[in-house]
């Protein structure tokens, strides 16, 4: 969800600008725009569209200069057009400004700044700070900065340009992510990582109320207050080729088929040699800190929430300890009971997701223990909250979630035997056997990508319906959820998941001749009442799509077709089953000819609430 790039140094700035912002498009945008300062003025260019609309109107004439911003941006305030894209400028030209983020308080600095005599062109909040540096301006750019950031309010990370101070950017962020690359003779900013790890792996990421003032030769950083920061260095850990696609047609099959090697990488050094127990040295939790846990809550949204309530599924199973699983966005509004015996345990694949940020940071003031369980070191949610246990799947590029959700899992599940082995709430064997299983899922994951053939045949055969039923019981019915999504999300398939249960209570109205029906059938403890549910939808014409274990004979007396998928213990089959289903939608989204990686109006990272 928008994308902020900036360069200074001796190159030309527009074309890191504009590469950089092909490496931030599946963050989800509809326009974008860049301004390049040539030693003497500043040119904007901006268009509504993708970012080859951009370089369609630049055509041959790109803007010359060593010093340059750029957005891509995801519309909130006024529709995407040219008018309302960044850069935004001061009436002058003298400022420009990109913006991630909302300023909550634009519409009275708005009136402030009109009744001054500033003319304004956009619908956007962001057109304030250029009016507002330019009201403030008198010599000094960085203690013009200051002043803007200390009237704002809500959460940005902004880039600032001036004609006025030539060779500087000036930097803030608020609630929303912002790196600066270090480079030899050269410095970047971005929003996020991938647009700046061709160039350099040494970065500052920069914190809550900092802001940095960049040139070519050296970043200072400091609070708002203009007192300096001492920062470290943050290595990156991949590399660019991590970021490519590696000869996979989109990201998302590159991200399915690194699922084995991610869940190996989350894995690693988490099990005890002899496989008898789980370790998690980043937590290092006793007796008396679990038994001061009376409640867990775990938030998040989209995919990451999926996994949360596999979460409760696993922690109330092996722990023994209640847990409740809430989207971000309600849990913050509907005012949760928490005391210092509650733990939060947030999810983020980005470490970004501000509805996410704010539920933890509710939690907290509430006097909540908390957790992060996230993908992306030195994320605002990493360090918001009081322990982190990372996913290690490696950058997750694609809008679809995949290899995140089940790095997730394999977290949500050494949570739970953590938990229980410090409790003792699951017999020895039991762990042993779950240990066990969980080493053998990395090659199990392998093998059910191997077996691509009739999904491919089945996208094929149903990819143009504009209905598609999910259908599961326990785990199961988590795993539907995620199916669902991952088909509506890519292919803009109306998909819904149900509990197979809870079919007949409104849902059966909906079932007709020829509609697709998924059902997930991989439960032992529930299967009978499963199979009931898939012949209820049968009776009804269905056609359904069963998802088993290899060793199940039953499900094709019943179902159309039959998925197969390793067998392993029921709590670790999700692991398995989200796999064809993943690839489903895929291949779905392929059929109908969807921009896999880009799907319309989403975004990767969603930093409004
Ligand atoms: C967006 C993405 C989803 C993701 C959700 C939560 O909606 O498109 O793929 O699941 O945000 O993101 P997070 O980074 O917090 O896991």
């Amino acid at each position: 969800m928008c994308g902020i790039v900036g360069y200074v140094g001796d190159r030309e700035a527009a074309q890191f600008l504009l590469e950089g912002l092909t490496k931030l498009e599946y963050r989800g945008y509809d326009s974008a725009g860049v301004a390049v300062f040539d030693g003497e003025n500043i040119r904007v260019e901006k268009s509504v569209g993708r970012l080859a609309e951009l370089k369609e109107k630049l055509g041959g004439n790109i803007p010359v200069g060593t010093m340059g911003i750029g957005h891509t941006r995801w519309a909130t305030h006024g529709r995407p057009s040219d008018l309302n894209s960044h850069p935004h400028t001061d009436c002058a030209g003298d400022f420009v400004v990109v913006h991630n983020g909302i300023i909550e308080n634009y519409l009275a600095l708005k009136e402030e700044l009109v009744k001054k005599g500033h003319k304004f062109l956009s619908e956007t909040d962001t057109e304030v700070l250029p009016h507002l540096l330019e009201e403030v301006y008198d010599g000094d750019f960085e203690a013009a900065v200051r002043e803007v950031l200390h009237r704002i309010e809500g959460s940005y990370s902004i880039v600032f340009m001036s004609r006025r101070d030539p060779g500087k950017l000036i930097c803030s962020k608020q609630d929303n992510p912002l790196v600066i690359g270090l480079g030899k003779g050269e410095n970047f900013i971005a929003s996020d990582i991938p647009a700046i790890i061709a160039h350099t792996r040494r970065t500052y990421i920069l914190s809550d109320g900092e802001m940095a003032v960049v040139t070519k030769v050296g970043v200072s950083i400091m609070n708002y207050a203009g007192v300096p920061i001492r920062k470290k260095v943050f290595e990156v850990n991949w590399n660019a080729e991590a970021a490519e696609k590696g000869g996979f047609e989109h990201f998302m099959l590159k991200e399915i088929h690194e699922q084995p090697k991610a869940v190996r990488a989350t894995l690693s050094a988490r099990i005890e040699k002899d496989e008898s127990a789980v370790v998690l040295e980043e937590l290092a939790w006793d007796k008396a800190f679990i038994d001061g846990v009376h409640r867990i809550f775990i938030v998040a949204c989209g995919t990451a929430y999926h996994a949360g309530l596999v979460g409760k599924y696993y922690i109330e199973n092996m722990a023994r300890i209640p847990v409740e699983c809430d989207i971000a966005s309600e849990f913050r509004y509907r005012s949760p009971i928490i005391d210092d015996h509650t733990l939060t345990i947030v999810v983020s694949q980005s470490g970004e997701t501000i509805d996410t940020l704010a539920a933890l940071k509710e939690a907290k003031r509430l006097g909540s223990k908390t957790l992060a369980v996230t993908n992306v070191v030195g994320s605002s949610i990493a360090r918001e909250a009081d322990q982190v246990v990372y996913t290690w799947a490696g950058p997750e590029i694609a809008v679809a979630s995949t290899k995140a959700y089940t790095t997730q899992l394999i977290v949500m599940l050494l949570l739970g035997l953590y938990m229980a082995q410090i409790r003792g709430s699951l017999p020895k064997e039991r762990i042993v056997e779950l240990v066990r299983g969980l080493k053998e899922i990395p090659t199990q994951i392998s093998r059910t990508l191997e077996d691509v053939d009739p999904i491919k045949t089945f996208a094929r055969q149903y990819g143009f319906n504009e209905h598609v039923f999910f259908i599961g019981r326990s785990l199961d019915y988590d795993v539907a959820l995620e199916g669902s999504l991952k088909l509506k999300e890519i292919s803009y398939i109306h998909a819904e998941a149900y509990a197979a249960g809870e079919l007949k209570h409104g849902t059966l109205a909906l079932i007709v001749d020829s509609l697709p029906v998924i059902a997930i059938a991989t439960q032992k403890s529930v299967y009978e009442k499963t199979l009931s549910n898939i012949k209820e939808v049968k009776a009804r014409d269905a056609v359904v799509i069963g998802i088993a274990s290899v060793t199940d004979t039953e499900l094709e007396k019943y179902a159309d077709h039959v998925i197969k998928v390793p067998e392993t213990d029921e709590m670790l089959i999700p692991l398995l089953a989200v796999v064809p289903l993943q690839l489903l939608a895929y291949y779905a989204a392929i059929t109908r000819g969807c921009d896999v990686d880009k799907p319309r109006n989403l975004a990767k990272s969603v930093t409004v609430e």
